[in-house]
């Protein structure tokens, strides 16, 4: 019922307004506007109390790409959930369980979260969370803007999730990272994780990408969080350090170079590389030509390598076949060493002048 229409024809009906003293119609019109307010403050809140989100809180700040979800609906209150990230729709659940739970996809910058309830395929409430993607891939999202803040899910209590989830970590999430201890035994990788890691039922598209890095492919999450920090599952900075515990190989032919790439001298390998899975070889967070024409947004113009002198458009940087790497597509990383390198640029072979280097591939050339 609304009670401004009952508002409105108090008004409009001076028959009604008449037959009642000056006090007892000021009375009213207080009772009456005050049951208004009531009724509005009710209605714009009864899609929140409806849907309880548990995680995340509103104005969150991730570094990541997945978004671990969790909220409960009132019991049979509704038949289906949609859950739209940036406008887009993301997910649809029909809740059978207290507590649903899903992954939702964050792009880097803000990301608005909406999850709405349906019931016989009307909407009936719906809640908006923002999220915020931190990346170092763009100067205007390296900083968190001030009204969003990092929240630590694991430093709360959780109680509520321990009635479904393992909360204390064991000694399985520390395992040792040879994939040989799983394949030796004769189950499929996931029935082993997920009866041993007491991180996959919530973790679990964090290293389902198709290119999974080694530790995090056999769920060996300790190995880089640990649980006795505060905040708690914290990792070593700068990346490099925990990094290079394992790539030690990598770290001794590096750092022993003479030209070393700047965001490796800054030990931010967590730039380039995910730690966990990614749709890249090398688990990169985007094709290496995307991956380097971020930073580097001038050679990725078609006029690199002496486009004036030589040719018009520029040597090409991609979209061919690399002539040395037999099987791979040429891109920045076919001429440059992304970590480090003895010549100048970062060149990736072991050649003295440009010639040299034009030699290594363009066999026509000479020698
Ligand atoms: C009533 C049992 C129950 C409770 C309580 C519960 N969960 Fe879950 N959760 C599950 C089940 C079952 C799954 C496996 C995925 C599925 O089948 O929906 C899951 C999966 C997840 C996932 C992974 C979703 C995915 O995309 O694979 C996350 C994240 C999660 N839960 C977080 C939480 C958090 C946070 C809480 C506490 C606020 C919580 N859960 C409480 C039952 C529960
Ligand atoms: C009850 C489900 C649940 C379990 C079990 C769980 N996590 Fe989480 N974890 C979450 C949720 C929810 C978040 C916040 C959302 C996100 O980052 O996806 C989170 C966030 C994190 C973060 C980011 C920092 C923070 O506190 O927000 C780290 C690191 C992490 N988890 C590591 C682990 C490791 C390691 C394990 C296993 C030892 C584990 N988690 C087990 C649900 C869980
Ligand atoms: C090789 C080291 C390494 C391994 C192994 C690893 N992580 Fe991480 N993880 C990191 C780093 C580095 C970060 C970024 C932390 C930061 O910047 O605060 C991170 C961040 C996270 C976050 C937070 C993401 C966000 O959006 O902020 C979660 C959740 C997480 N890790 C879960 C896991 C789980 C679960 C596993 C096991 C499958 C795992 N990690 C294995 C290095 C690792
Ligand atoms: C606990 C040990 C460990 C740590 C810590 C570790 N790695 Fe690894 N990494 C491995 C293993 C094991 C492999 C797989 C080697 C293989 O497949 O030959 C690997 C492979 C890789 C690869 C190559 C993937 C490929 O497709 O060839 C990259 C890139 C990489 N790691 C980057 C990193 C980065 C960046 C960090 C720090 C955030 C890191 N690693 C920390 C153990 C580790
Ligand atoms: C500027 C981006 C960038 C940064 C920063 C970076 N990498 Fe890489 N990394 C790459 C690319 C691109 C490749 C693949 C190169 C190719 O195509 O041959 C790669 C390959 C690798 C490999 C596998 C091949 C090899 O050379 O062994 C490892 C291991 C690795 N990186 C580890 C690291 C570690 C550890 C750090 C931090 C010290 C780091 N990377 C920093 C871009 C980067
Ligand atoms: C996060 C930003 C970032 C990314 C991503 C990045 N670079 Fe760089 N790059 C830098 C910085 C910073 C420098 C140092 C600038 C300077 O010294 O003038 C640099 C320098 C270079 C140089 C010049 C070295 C010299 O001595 O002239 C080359 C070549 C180069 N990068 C290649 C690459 C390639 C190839 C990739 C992709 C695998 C890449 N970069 C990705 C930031 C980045
Ligand atoms: C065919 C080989 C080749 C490829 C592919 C290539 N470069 Fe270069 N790059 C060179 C050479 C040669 C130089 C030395 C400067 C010159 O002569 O232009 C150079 C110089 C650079 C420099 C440092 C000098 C400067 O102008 O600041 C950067 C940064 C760089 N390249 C980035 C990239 C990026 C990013 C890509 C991918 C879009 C790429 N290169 C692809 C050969 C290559
Ligand atoms: C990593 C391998 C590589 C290196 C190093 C390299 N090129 Fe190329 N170059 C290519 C590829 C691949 C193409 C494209 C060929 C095609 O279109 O099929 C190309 C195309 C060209 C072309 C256009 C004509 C043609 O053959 O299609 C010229 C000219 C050229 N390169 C000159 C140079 C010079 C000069 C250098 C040294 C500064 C150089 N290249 C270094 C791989 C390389």
């Amino acid at each position: 019922m609304d009670f401004s229409l009952i508002l409105t024809m108090y008004f409009t009906l001076p028959k009604i307004r008449s037959s009642f003293s000056r006090r007892v119609e000021i009375l009213l019109i207080v009772f009456c506007l005050s049951v208004l307010i009531c009724i509005n403050a009710y209605g714009s809140q009864n899609g929140g109390s409806m849907i309880t989100v548990h995680y995340p809180m509103q104005n969150t700040a991730k570094e990541y790409g997945l978004l671990g979800t969790s909220i409960s609906v009132q019991d049979g209150s509704a038949d289906e959930i949609k859950v739209d990230v940036n406008g887009l729709e993301e997910l649809t659940i029909v809740p059978e369980r207290k507590f649903i739970c899903f992954t939702v996809k964050l792009e880097p910058g803000e990301n608005t979260i909406e999850i709405s309830a349906y019931k016989l395929g009307k909407k009936i409430g719906s809640v908006t969370k923002n999220v915020f993607r931190r990346s170092d891939l763009s100067a205007k999202l390296r900083k968190i803007p001030s009204s969003f803040k990092r929240d630590y899910f694991h430093m709360k209590d959780n109680a509520e999730c321990a009635e479904c989830h393992a909360l204390t970590h064991s000694e399985y999430d520390m395992k040792p990272v040879s994939r040989a201890n799983f394949s030796s035994e004769n189950y499929d990788i996931e029935t082993i994780v997920s009866t041993t890691s007491t991180c996959y039922s919530c973790h679990k598209p964090i290293a389902s990408l198709p290119f999974v890095h080694g530790p995090a492919s056999v769920w060996s999450c300790l190995s880089c969080h640990d649980p006795d920090t505060s905040p708690k599952y914290s990792v070593l900075k700068p990346d490099n350090e925990i990094c290079y515990k394992c790539h030690e190989e990598q770290k001794n032919k590096w750092l022993a170079r003479k030209y070393i790439h700047g965001p490796v001298t800054i030990g931010k390998c967590t730039i380039c590389h995910s730690p966990h899975s990614s749709e890249y070889p090398f688990n990169l967070m985007m094709s290496t030509w995307d991956l380097c024409t971020n930073c580097h947004y001038e050679k990725g113009t078609g006029k690199h390598i002496f486009a004036d002198r030589m040719f018009t458009d520029g040597h090409p940087t991609k979209g061919k076949d690399d002539p040395y790497r037999i099987g791979k597509e040429l891109s920045c990383a076919s001429c440059h060493n992304a970590h480090a390198s003895e010549k100048p640029h970062l060149w990736s072979f072991d050649v003295n002048t440009l010639f040299e280097l034009c030699r290594v591939c363009h066999t026509e050339y000479g020698s």
